[in-house]
């Protein structure tokens, strides 16, 4: 019998319609199309035949396998249309999420505000041109002191109270490094000159711990060598550097100190941010932070000691320097008024989390 007669297409058109009805999926609809749309279907297979019926048959039969497969084409796109609204539908039930409800609330973890201030700090110098130059924190002796113009006899290897490194025989000529300094040697032996180098880092001394002390501590250093430089130089980036920590509009203030490897040296002070100096004058308010001085010391500095050059094989004639020192904990403390250096490092995050979670 002839696919293409009026019974046959009708009952497939019944049956493509039913099977279309009856997919309850995507994928079974997608079985569907196959089975009664695709090549092999009765309805493709009678208009296949088509060409095969007499002449006078075959326009009306076309019109009818036509319009057979057109409603298969609109049952089938109908059918499609409403499995996939189903399908979002379920979507949105199953991948819902409730934003309302309480998230897990692990803490995320931040950088420790000394981190935070040694990295503020180098960034103030970043910006005027220097470099970042780090040292082991387990240092020779003579980076840390002989190359620094501190003889073995001398009392500053006392003063700076050194943690010593036990070796094989006893002494191993190795110490924990009591400053940043021994970062200077390092950089004028292996860099170019001229040379700007800032150097944050972590130092030793023997020291018991009280509210101010603390045998683990962090210093940045900073290193300028190159024809010409004066002190006039060292005083200009000192008062840099006061301005972009505190804001323009605060002194600084240079009285002499001694260090071996800077000659001359000097402490610098810088105006109390607090109260600007009116707690020193007659009648002012005490306070607290400068002890009512008027002033803050903040580093040590001063114009390299030429012997630290010679002893790096710079020519002293050509070439001067200055250097400067600070600790990055007292920093801290006195920008934002901390008074025991303990809560710098017993990693209470009660303590980290005032100084903001940056990452
Ligand atoms: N290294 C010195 C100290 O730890 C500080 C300092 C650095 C002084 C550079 C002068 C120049 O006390």
């Amino acid at each position: 019998m002839s696919a293409s007669n009026s019974s046959e297409v009708g009952r497939a058109l019944a049956e493509a319609l039913a099977a279309v009805e009856a997919a309850a999926s995507l994928d079974e609809l997608k079985a569907a199309r196959i089975a009664h749309e695709g090549d092999r279907s009765p309805l493709a297979q009678a208009s296949a035949e088509i060409g095969t019926l007499p002449p006078a048959e075959r326009a009306e039969t076309g019109r009818r396998v036509g319009a057979a497969r057109s409603e298969l084409r609109e049952a089938l796109s109908r059918r499609q249309a409403q499995l996939e609204a189903e399908r979002d539908q379920q979507v949105l039930v199953t991948e819902a999420v409730d934003v309302t409800l309480p998230s897990a609330r692990v803490p995320r973890g931040a950088r420790h505000p000394v981190t935070m201030l040694a990295d503020r700090l180098s960034d103030v110098f970043i910006a005027m041109g220097y470099e970042v130059a780090e040292g082991p924190e387990v240092e020779a002796e003579w980076y840390n002191f002989d190359a620094l113009n501190i003889p073995p006899d001398h009392p500053a290897r006392e003063m700076q109270d050194t943690l010593f490194v036990a070796g094989s025989e006893g002494d191993s000529g190795m110490v924990l490094r009591t400053h940043t300094s021994p970062v200077q040697i390092r950089s004028l032996l292996t860099r170019p000159l001229p040379l700007y180098v800032v150097s944050p880092g972590r130092v030793y001394r023997n020291e018991a711990i009280d509210a101010t002390h603390s045998p683990v501590f962090h210093q940045i250093e900073g290193l300028a060598v190159d024809e010409g430089l004066t002190m006039a130089d060292l005083r200009g980036a000192i008062q840099a550097f006061v301005d972009a920590m505190f804001g323009v509009g605060l002194r600084t203030r240079f009285r002499p100190d001694y260090f071996p490897f800077t000659e001359p040296s000097g402490d610098v002070a810088m105006e109390c941010h607090v109260c600007r100096g009116a707690s020193a004058k007659p009648g002012g308010e005490p306070c607290r932070v400068c002890k009512s001085s008027g002033w803050i010391e903040i580093a040590g500095c001063g114009m390299v000691n030429p012997r630290v050059l010679v002893a790096c094989g710079i020519d002293p004639d050509r070439y001067s320097g200055f250097a400067f020192g600070l600790g990055v904990e007292r920093g801290l403390m006195i920008a934002h008024g901390v008074t025991d250096i303990r809560d710098t490092m017993d990693g209470d995050v009660r303590f980290s989390r005032a100084f903001g979670m940056e990452l």
